[in-house]
């Protein structure tokens, strides 16, 4: 079969549901233990062959990706052809709908699609475990973004194992504007040895989800509200609208909360997006092992 000329991959939002920081390792990376979801809201990353290497971003939050070797698409680009000795100069456009430095894993998505979609349009058949690892050396989470169906990370975030059956959620994304600094957000941590997540239960019914959130936490909270103290009036305004759970995802500052349907999703984002016109909001549903993505 002749390879395709062109590939789009979705780069989904993670959410990290619940996020315990357990240990530190010698190097300074954070143990965690953390069960992530994904969206179907989030960027694109299409790729073509081309007479020589480009990117190029558009899209609402585009303005925020960093230009040239600091771009985690471009750097996964050169790590994917360093790894495979492919000689393919391509044009790679993403479309940033993620807000960046929010929590919700927007360039390490855009990382791990970049390295799908490369593996798909040069026809080199890695299995997702070795995009995975090969991943791993752009960030601690790329290799959940590569994954990106429920499961939980431990270790720095690098080591995935599928939780399934798990139900898709609705759920609405919010964020006040403010870019966060993830090495900060470690760094301002009081505590850096605290429980592990309790036992995940072999069938995730939603009340047994609800149960098991109400028994976890997202350990970088404080270090992060104390950056961003918005961030409680985030997590405030969502359980305001209805949600019956809210949390912040991963370092921040984005928070989610779990609605019981659409409608209620969808309703809770007018009210909040019409109280605060300049905040990211988003209804959207999680998506469950095998989903194909299909962009909301
Ligand atoms: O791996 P990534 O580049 O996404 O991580 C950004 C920063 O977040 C790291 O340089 C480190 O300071 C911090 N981090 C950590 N422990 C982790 C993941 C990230 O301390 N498990």
């Amino acid at each position: 079969m002749a390879p395709p000329s062109q590939v789009s991959v979705w780069a989904p939002a993670k959410i990290n549901l619940a996020l315990h920081v357990t240990g530190q390792r010698d190097d300074g990376y954070h143990l965690l233990e953390t069960l992530a979801v994904f969206t179907r809201f989030g960027d694109t990353i299409e790729i073509m062959p081309a007479s020589e290497d480009s990117f190029h971003a558009f899209g609402p939050y585009s303005a925020d990706v960093p230009v040239g070797r600091d771009n985690i698409v471009a750097q996964a680009r050169d790590l994917f052809k360093k790894g495979t000795d492919l000689d393919m100069p391509t044009a790679i456009t993403l479309e940033k709908r993620l807000p960046v430095a929010s929590g919700i894993g927007g360039g390490s998505s855009d990382a791990a699609a970049t390295l799908i979609a490369l593996n798909t349009l040069a026809g080199t058949d890695m299995d997702a475990g070795a995009l995975a690892e090969l991943g791993t050396e752009l960030g601690a989470d790329v290799a959940m973004c590569v994954h990106r169906a429920p499961l939980v990370a431990k270790n720095i975030g690098d080591l995935v194992t599928a939780v399934r059956p798990f139900p898709r959620l609705h759920v609405v994304l919010v964020n006040s504007g403010v870019q966060i600094s993830t090495p900060r957000v470690f760094s301002g941590l009081t505590n850096r040895a605290n429980s592990p997540l309790p036992k995940i239960p072999s069938q995730f019914a939603t009340d047994e989800l609800d149960r098991w959130l109400a028994a976890t936490r997202n350990d970088l909270t404080a270090a992060a509200v104390r950056l961003e103290p918005e961030i409680e009036t985030v997590a405030e305004r969502l359980v305001d609208a209805g949600a019956r759970f809210a949390r912040m995802s991963g370092s921040g500052a984005t928070c989610f909360g779990i609605f019981d349907n659409a409608q209620d999703a969808s309703q809770a984002a007018a009210t909040i997006a019409d109280r605060q016109p300049g905040w990211f909001v988003v209804a959207t549903e999680t998506t469950a092992h095998g989903d194909q993505y299909e962009p909301d």
